[in-house]
């Protein structure tokens, strides 16, 4: 049920490997979109895996870590459907998924340290969408997308 996909680039593998551990003890069912070592690779490539597997809805929700978050946000939401936010504080955890039913979260591995991560995903993970009001916000960025 608590199914997730997580992925990174080599900018991000250390702390994949890490907030993938932290989620398996959580009951987290995790699967690694990769990438598999920190030999350098371009993060579009796996953001994009990712993106498409949410899209077809394999997977509800899904993580990816870059050096920053921004590039891995940038190129998940170019695939119509996703709402990838970048995350470095617990409450723009919490209010991306009430507010924007944010479906991938974004963070980076040079920005946050493991213990603030692992909090952002706990927070990202547990919180519902609110809907209501939102829903119509929600819709209409979507009817943004030419
Ligand atoms: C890789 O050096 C770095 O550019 C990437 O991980 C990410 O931070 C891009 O936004």
């Amino acid at each position: 049920m608590n199914n997730i996909i997580i992925g990174s680039d080599h900018a991000g593998y250390n702390l994949k490997e890490k907030i993938k551990m932290f989620l398996t003890e959580n009951n987290y069912n995790v699967t690694d979109a990769g990438t598999y070592s920190t030999e350098s690779v371009d993060y579009p490539v796996i953001a994009k895996n990712v993106a498409e597997k949410i899209i077809s809805k394999e997977y509800e929700k899904g993580i990816l870590i870059c050096g920053t978050g921004i590039g891995m946000s940038i190129a998940a939401n170019k695939i119509k459907g996703i709402r990838a936010v970048v995350c470095s504080d617990t409450t723009s955890a919490k209010f991306s998924r009430q507010h924007n039913n944010a479906n991938i979260l974004c963070f980076g591995e040079r920005i946050v340290g493991e213990y603030l991560a692992k909090d952002i995903c706990k927070i990202w993970l547990e919180t519902e969408f609110e809907a209501e009001r939102h829903l119509r916000r929600v819709n209409l960025i979507e009817n943004l997308q030419l």
